[in-house]
């Protein structure tokens, strides 16, 4: 795997190379001594230039646990602010020996552009970029729902005949549109339920149902309900309907978590808003797998620095056509 850009043109047989291969690592994970040597000497460089707590941390954690050696870039503080180009940045950065770059960034494309422009030879990984894709954080969701689903015996399993909801801000989501196209891959049954102006126009396209009613949504039993953080920095008062008119329809609240199959998982990215897209007794319930996204989240970064600087898989043609 040269890179990891999205999920759009992942095939399934690396999707599930990748959540095999995180099997593996969560393994080693229940171990006394987690670190393995299997990417000592190498330099994974963590390039941020938007805020993030779980994504820069599990990248970190996970590099560490493979003996990588990390340096942690963030765009506040460094010569951005001075007008550096990200293409100087980058060249910069791998004038220090980067051998894999873990990239965040506000402009959609900013990772493709990274990792087929020709400024670097370092393999490239989306961290999130605009409202485009954020392809880790969909395959360690895919990850948890298989784990959940299947236990021990989920490996090489995909994930047809579960039914995932995906509820909120659909719009601005690059965590929706990364499970919307690996959740199809695996074969779930994918259904979007949002306000009509939290709907990207061009959904039609999209291999999934929309739904404007959570009530309905939660009727038709889903296996999971991932519950999407309202992204408020990049709402238009205009087109939002109130805080607390959005809570009162499209919030999981108690009422609508007794209503969900006791079977059913609510999912949740992070960072929650509780009280807007989620309660708190829905957040900390039994039911939700926030933390367990968490923890996995590691796993499946370490799968992905692993086929990236170790593997011998070739996904390039696949992520940029
Ligand atoms: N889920 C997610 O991307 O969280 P962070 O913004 O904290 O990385």
């Amino acid at each position: 795997m040269r890179n990891l850009l999205g999920t759009a043109h992942l095939s399934k047989a690396d999707a599930l190379l990748i959540l095999d291969t995180a099997e593996d690592m969560a393994a080693t994970q229940q171990r006394e001594v987690k670190k393995l040597p299997t990417l000592r000497g190498k330099t994974v460089v963590n390039l941020f230039f938007e805020d993030s707590t779980r994504t820069r941390i599990s990248f970190e954690a996970a590099a560490k646990r493979l003996s990588a050696d990390v340096i942690n870039f963030a765009a506040k503080g460094s010569s951005v602010s001075k007008g550096e180009s990200l293409q100087d940045t980058a060249q910069t950065l791998q004038a220090m020996g980067a051998d894999a770059v873990v990239i965040r960034h506000p402009a959609s494309g900013a990772p493709h552009t990274l990792a087929t422009s020709g400024w670097i030879s370092a393999g490239v990984i989306n961290a999130g970029d605009g409202t485009h894709e954020h392809p880790t954080q969909a395959l360690l969701d895919a990850f948890t729902i298989r784990k959940r689903a299947y236990g021990v015996d989920s490996r090489g399993r995909d994930l047809a005949g579960l039914r995932v909801a995906i509820v909120g801000d659909i719009l601005h989501s690059r965590v929706a549109r990364s499970n919307l196209w690996l959740l199809s891959t695996l074969g779930a049954d994918v259904t979007l339920v949002a306000p009509p102006t939290l709907v990207p126009q061009d959904v039609s396209r999209w291999p999934a149902r929309v739904v404007y009613d959570l009530d309905d949504a939660i009727a038709q039993g889903p296996d999971v309900l991932m519950m999407l953080r309202i992204q408020l920095e990049r709402m238009n008062a205009a087109y939002f309907p109130s805080e607390r008119e959005y809570a009162r329809r499209w919030g999981l609240d108690a009422q609508r978590l007794a209503a969900l199959g006791a079977d059913s998982i609510v999912m949740h990215p992070g960072p929650m808003n509780r009280g807007l897209e989620i309660s708190a007794a829905a957040a900390d319930s039994a039911q939700a797998t926030v933390l367990e996204q968490v923890s996995n989240g590691v796993s499946v970064r370490m799968a992905a620095l692993y086929l990236l600087l170790a593997g011998h898989t070739d996904t390039t043609k696949e992520e940029q056509r």
